[in-house]
């Protein structure tokens, strides 16, 4: 047990988790661990060392010594880099999406990566986003939040997001990739997308951002998690 405070938040492409996430982190002066763009930025080094997605013992060594770097200080959100290089764009495209969730099926390559997503918890708290984050990477954490909403609704973000950053989509065809990112998320046999045991579960279909974040907020003075 560490004490330091983790609040995870877990849940499917589009539930809001990304938003949600950010926006506790910064209410609450905290670290932010996006643990997506861990898989995500793996998948895009695969790519650029051409490497196969099938080949485990060079992804597995690939994931241990990844070179990347967030700043978080920029106006314009979250700036990622990969060897050096800003990767920010490349990383949020649906071709990333798809093969970040091939890679992140791989048992060897979850190992690989959770010592560094666990180095995230530093003083005074982190809030994590992901898909494990509370049944695997911090099952101790203070407080486990995991969003839903229906698959309608967050293929219909994902491509409002996706358009906002410049990015052309199909919203048919982002409905058939959530589709089936959310099937393989949901249905590998390592660290499947699923509800911590005792995690709150919103279902966020119908509520706007500020809702959400609100209710996530209220469970945070519930739980006195600012005076740990
Ligand atoms: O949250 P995201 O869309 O950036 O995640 C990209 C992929 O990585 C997604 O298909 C699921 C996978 N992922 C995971 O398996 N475990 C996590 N903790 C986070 C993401």
């Amino acid at each position: 047990m560490s004490a330091i405070p983790v609040i995870t938040v877990d849940g499917p492409s589009g539930s809001g988790k990304g938003v949600i996430s950010q926006w506790l982190a910064q209410k609450l002066g905290w670290h932010l661990l996006d643990s997506g763009a861990l898989y995500r930025l793996l998948a895009l080094a695969a790519e650029k060392h051409s490497l196969s997605l099938s080949d485990i013992v060079r992804l597995v060594e690939l994931a241990q010594k990844l070179d990347i770097q967030f700043d978080t200080q920029s106006a314009e959100g979250v700036i990622t880099f990969l060897a050096g290089e800003d990767v920010s764009l490349a990383l949020r495209t649906e071709e990333c999406a798809r093969n970040a969730s091939q890679v992140a099926a791989i048992p060897e390559v979850r190992t690989a990566l959770l010592e560094r997503q666990r180095a995230f918890r530093q003083v005074p708290g982190l809030v994590a986003d992901g898909r494990d984050m509370g049944t695997v990477v911090f099952p101790d954490a203070e407080l486990k939040i995991f969003l839903t909403a229906s698959a309608a609704e967050r293929a219909r973000r994902r491509h409002k997001q996706l358009n906002q950053k410049g990015i052309s989509a199909n919203l048919a065809a982002l409905s058939e990739e959530i589709r089936a990112r959310d099937e393989r998320d949901q249905n590998r046999a390592v660290s499947p997308l699923k509800p911590a045991a005792n995690a709150i579960i919103l279902d966020t279909t119908h509520m706007g951002i500020d809702a959400v974040c609100q209710a996530a907020y209220t469970k945070v003075q519930e739980l006195k998690l600012l005076t740990a």
